[in-house]
Protein backbone atom coordinates (compact mmCIF):
# COMPACT_ATOMS: atom_id res chain seq x y z
CA UNK A 1 0.00 0.00 0.00
CA UNK A 2 1.57 3.38 -0.76
CA UNK A 3 0.96 6.29 1.51
CA UNK A 4 -2.04 7.23 -0.51
CA UNK A 5 -4.14 3.98 0.02
CA UNK A 6 -3.10 4.35 3.65
CA UNK A 7 -5.09 7.54 3.62
CA UNK A 8 -7.70 6.34 1.55
CA UNK A 9 -8.47 3.32 4.02
CA UNK A 10 -8.10 5.19 7.02
CA UNK A 11 -10.69 7.77 5.20
CA UNK A 12 -12.73 4.48 4.52
CA UNK A 13 -13.12 3.49 8.32
CA UNK A 14 -14.38 7.06 10.02
CA UNK A 15 -17.11 6.39 6.61
CA UNK A 16 -18.33 3.36 8.65
CA UNK A 17 -19.54 6.24 11.50
CA UNK A 18 -21.60 8.38 9.05
CA UNK A 19 -25.06 7.69 9.53
CA UNK A 20 -28.17 9.75 7.17
CA UNK A 21 -29.60 12.77 9.26
CA UNK A 22 -26.22 13.45 10.80
CA UNK A 23 -24.65 17.24 10.35
CA UNK A 24 -21.02 16.91 9.71
CA UNK A 25 -17.68 18.91 9.30
CA UNK A 26 -15.09 18.10 6.86
CA UNK A 27 -11.87 18.60 6.99
CA UNK A 28 -8.86 19.57 4.77
CA UNK A 29 -5.75 18.02 2.93
CA UNK A 30 -5.17 15.14 1.22
CA UNK A 31 -6.52 12.86 3.78
CA UNK A 32 -9.64 14.43 4.55
CA UNK A 33 -9.75 14.52 0.40
CA UNK A 34 -10.27 10.83 0.23
CA UNK A 35 -13.20 11.28 3.35
CA UNK A 36 -15.19 13.57 0.82
CA UNK A 37 -14.98 11.70 -1.96
CA UNK A 38 -15.72 8.46 -0.53
CA UNK A 39 -18.62 10.43 1.28
CA UNK A 40 -19.55 11.92 -2.21
CA UNK A 41 -20.05 8.26 -3.31
CA UNK A 42 -22.34 7.85 -0.16
CA UNK A 43 -24.44 10.38 -1.15
CA UNK A 44 -24.66 9.41 -4.56
CA UNK A 45 -26.47 5.71 -3.31
CA UNK A 46 -28.95 8.02 -1.23
CA UNK A 47 -27.08 8.82 2.61
CA UNK A 48 -28.62 11.75 3.74
CA UNK A 49 -25.93 14.24 5.04
CA UNK A 50 -25.48 18.12 5.65
CA UNK A 51 -21.57 18.96 6.11
CA UNK A 52 -19.63 22.42 6.77
CA UNK A 53 -16.70 22.33 4.76
CA UNK A 54 -13.02 23.62 6.52
CA UNK A 55 -11.63 25.34 3.69
CA UNK A 56 -12.38 26.90 0.58
CA UNK A 57 -10.52 23.64 -1.59
CA UNK A 58 -12.73 21.30 0.75
CA UNK A 59 -16.07 23.28 -0.11
CA UNK A 60 -15.53 23.13 -4.09
CA UNK A 61 -14.54 19.69 -3.95
CA UNK A 62 -17.68 18.80 -1.88
CA UNK A 63 -19.99 20.98 -4.06
CA UNK A 64 -18.45 19.35 -7.03
CA UNK A 65 -19.24 15.88 -5.78
CA UNK A 66 -23.11 17.16 -5.11
CA UNK A 67 -22.83 16.79 -1.34
CA UNK A 68 -25.35 18.78 0.57
CA UNK A 69 -23.77 21.98 2.33
CA UNK A 70 -24.63 24.32 5.24
CA UNK A 71 -22.64 26.72 7.08
CA UNK A 72 -22.31 27.05 10.94
CA UNK A 73 -24.66 30.22 10.93
CA UNK A 74 -27.37 27.92 9.90
CA UNK A 75 -25.86 24.85 11.63
CA UNK A 76 -23.87 26.11 14.22
CA UNK A 77 -23.98 22.55 16.04
CA UNK A 78 -22.26 19.42 14.42
CA UNK A 79 -22.55 15.90 14.93
CA UNK A 80 -19.18 14.45 13.67
CA UNK A 81 -16.04 16.13 12.56
CA UNK A 82 -13.71 14.14 10.83
CA UNK A 83 -10.45 15.62 9.42
CA UNK A 84 -6.28 14.60 9.14
CA UNK A 85 -3.79 15.65 11.38
CA UNK A 86 0.47 16.79 10.82
CA UNK A 87 0.95 15.03 14.13
CA UNK A 88 -0.92 12.25 16.48
CA UNK A 89 0.62 12.77 19.76
CA UNK A 90 -0.11 11.48 23.21
CA UNK A 91 -3.65 11.36 24.78
CA UNK A 92 -4.69 12.04 21.21
CA UNK A 93 -3.10 15.65 20.82
CA UNK A 94 -2.60 17.07 17.65
CA UNK A 95 -0.55 19.51 15.05
CA UNK A 96 -2.42 20.47 12.43
CA UNK A 97 -2.47 23.10 9.71
CA UNK A 98 0.48 22.04 7.46
CA UNK A 99 -2.19 22.56 4.97
CA UNK A 100 -3.38 26.00 6.20
CA UNK A 101 -6.60 25.54 7.34
CA UNK A 102 -6.05 25.32 10.73
CA UNK A 103 -8.25 28.20 12.02
CA UNK A 104 -11.26 27.30 10.41
CA UNK A 105 -10.58 23.35 10.61
CA UNK A 106 -10.84 24.01 14.92
CA UNK A 107 -13.61 25.91 14.11
CA UNK A 108 -15.26 23.18 12.76
CA UNK A 109 -14.32 20.54 14.97
CA UNK A 110 -15.27 22.87 18.19
CA UNK A 111 -18.50 22.88 16.55
CA UNK A 112 -18.75 19.09 17.03
CA UNK A 113 -19.65 16.63 19.38
CA UNK A 114 -17.20 14.23 18.20
CA UNK A 115 -14.02 14.71 16.03
CA UNK A 116 -12.39 11.94 14.32
CA UNK A 117 -9.00 11.92 12.95
CA UNK A 118 -7.93 10.13 9.91
CA UNK A 119 -4.02 9.20 8.84
CA UNK A 120 -1.37 7.40 7.64
CA UNK A 121 0.89 5.47 10.25
CA UNK A 122 3.99 8.20 9.69
CA UNK A 123 1.39 10.74 11.92
CA UNK A 124 1.88 8.78 14.85
CA UNK A 125 4.42 10.28 16.81
CA UNK A 126 5.88 9.97 21.07
CA UNK A 127 6.16 13.80 21.51
CA UNK A 128 4.48 16.64 19.29
CA UNK A 129 6.55 18.88 17.51
CA UNK A 130 8.78 17.58 14.68
CA UNK A 131 6.45 18.67 12.37
CA UNK A 132 6.73 22.60 12.43
CA UNK A 133 3.73 24.05 14.79
CA UNK A 134 1.62 26.20 12.00
CA UNK A 135 0.54 29.57 14.33
CA UNK A 136 -1.87 31.85 12.46
CA UNK A 137 -0.95 35.19 12.57
CA UNK A 138 -2.72 38.86 11.62
CA UNK A 139 -0.44 40.28 9.35
CA UNK A 140 -0.73 44.11 10.92
CA UNK A 141 2.26 43.95 13.46
CA UNK A 142 3.86 40.42 12.06
CA UNK A 143 7.13 41.47 14.17
CA UNK A 144 5.75 42.06 17.24
CA UNK A 145 3.65 38.88 17.38
CA UNK A 146 6.75 37.02 16.37
CA UNK A 147 8.64 38.38 19.09
CA UNK A 148 5.93 37.40 21.65
CA UNK A 149 6.40 33.86 20.16
CA UNK A 150 9.52 33.51 20.69
CA UNK A 151 9.11 35.05 24.23
CA UNK A 152 6.19 32.14 24.88
CA UNK A 153 8.52 29.49 23.64
CA UNK A 154 12.01 30.43 25.42
CA UNK A 155 9.97 30.20 28.71
CA UNK A 156 8.96 27.08 28.20
CA UNK A 157 12.89 26.21 27.15
CA UNK A 158 11.71 25.89 23.34
CA UNK A 159 13.92 27.05 20.55
CA UNK A 160 13.79 26.81 16.84
CA UNK A 161 13.54 28.74 13.93
CA UNK A 162 10.43 30.99 13.27
CA UNK A 163 9.44 30.50 9.21
CA UNK A 164 6.51 32.78 7.96
CA UNK A 165 5.28 30.47 5.74
CA UNK A 166 5.36 31.20 1.69
CA UNK A 167 4.01 29.32 -1.31
CA UNK A 168 5.90 27.44 -3.79
CA UNK A 169 6.01 30.62 -6.10
CA UNK A 170 7.89 32.88 -3.70
CA UNK A 171 4.75 35.08 -2.25
CA UNK A 172 3.66 34.86 1.02
CA UNK A 173 1.12 31.89 2.20
CA UNK A 174 -2.22 33.65 2.62
CA UNK A 175 -5.00 31.19 5.06
CA UNK A 176 -8.51 31.49 3.91
CA UNK A 177 -9.12 33.95 6.44
CA UNK A 178 -6.48 36.43 5.05
CA UNK A 179 -3.50 35.51 7.84
CA UNK A 180 -0.07 34.54 7.53
CA UNK A 181 1.07 31.49 9.06
CA UNK A 182 4.27 31.11 11.52
CA UNK A 183 5.81 28.07 11.10
CA UNK A 184 7.31 27.10 14.17
CA UNK A 185 10.61 24.68 14.05
CA UNK A 186 10.53 23.23 17.77
CA UNK A 187 11.10 20.15 16.71
CA UNK A 188 9.91 18.44 20.20
CA UNK A 189 7.15 20.36 22.47
CA UNK A 190 7.26 18.29 25.76
CA UNK A 191 4.37 20.57 27.14
CA UNK A 192 1.55 21.35 24.22
CA UNK A 193 -1.02 22.93 27.21
CA UNK A 194 1.58 25.27 28.17
CA UNK A 195 2.70 26.63 24.85
CA UNK A 196 -1.16 26.29 23.73
CA UNK A 197 -2.08 28.37 26.83
CA UNK A 198 1.11 30.60 26.57
CA UNK A 199 0.18 30.79 22.52
CA UNK A 200 -3.54 32.42 23.10
CA UNK A 201 -2.17 35.25 25.01
CA UNK A 202 -0.66 36.56 22.06
CA UNK A 203 -3.19 39.37 20.45
CA UNK A 204 -1.64 38.94 16.81
CA UNK A 205 -2.08 35.05 17.34
CA UNK A 206 -5.43 34.16 15.71
CA UNK A 207 -5.29 30.32 16.35
CA UNK A 208 -2.36 27.94 16.70
CA UNK A 209 -2.37 24.23 15.06
CA UNK A 210 -2.15 22.51 18.28
CA UNK A 211 -5.79 20.77 18.79
CA UNK A 212 -5.76 19.53 22.45
CA UNK A 213 -8.97 17.71 23.76
CA UNK A 214 -10.47 17.63 20.38
CA UNK A 215 -10.20 14.68 19.04
CA UNK A 216 -12.45 11.62 20.13
CA UNK A 217 -10.61 9.10 18.11
CA UNK A 218 -8.06 8.52 15.16
CA UNK A 219 -8.13 5.95 12.68
CA UNK A 220 -4.45 5.16 11.15
CA UNK A 221 -3.91 3.13 8.46
CA UNK A 222 -0.28 1.07 8.01
CA UNK A 223 0.65 -2.03 5.55
CA UNK A 224 -0.85 -4.26 7.89
CA UNK A 225 -4.35 -2.52 8.20
CA UNK A 226 -5.93 0.32 10.05
CA UNK A 227 -6.11 0.36 14.07
CA UNK A 228 -8.17 2.64 15.80
CA UNK A 229 -6.74 5.00 18.69
CA UNK A 230 -9.33 5.59 21.32
CA UNK A 231 -8.96 7.88 24.26
C1 LIG B 1 -4.69 21.13 6.99
C2 LIG B 1 -4.45 20.06 7.97
C3 LIG B 1 -4.37 18.67 7.44
O1 LIG B 1 -5.35 17.91 8.05
C4 LIG B 1 -3.02 18.13 7.75
O2 LIG B 1 -2.06 19.00 7.16
C5 LIG B 1 -2.84 16.71 7.20
O3 LIG B 1 -2.81 16.76 5.81
P1 LIG B 1 -2.71 15.46 4.92
O4 LIG B 1 -3.95 14.70 5.13
O5 LIG B 1 -2.59 16.02 3.52
O6 LIG B 1 -1.48 14.72 5.34
O7 LIG B 1 -4.34 20.27 9.15
O8 LIG B 1 -4.62 22.40 7.58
Amino acid sequence: MTPDDMKREAARAALAHVESGMRLGLGHGSTAKHFVDLLGEKVRDGLDVICVPASEFTHDQAKGLGIPLTTLDETPELDLAVDGADEIGPALGLIKGGGGALLREKIVAAAAASMLVIADESKVVPVLGRFPLPVEVIPFGFGATRAAVERIAAKLGLSGELRLRHQPDGLVFVTDGGHHILDCHFQQIPDPAALAAGLSTIPGVVEHGLFLGYAKGAYVAGSSGVRFIGP
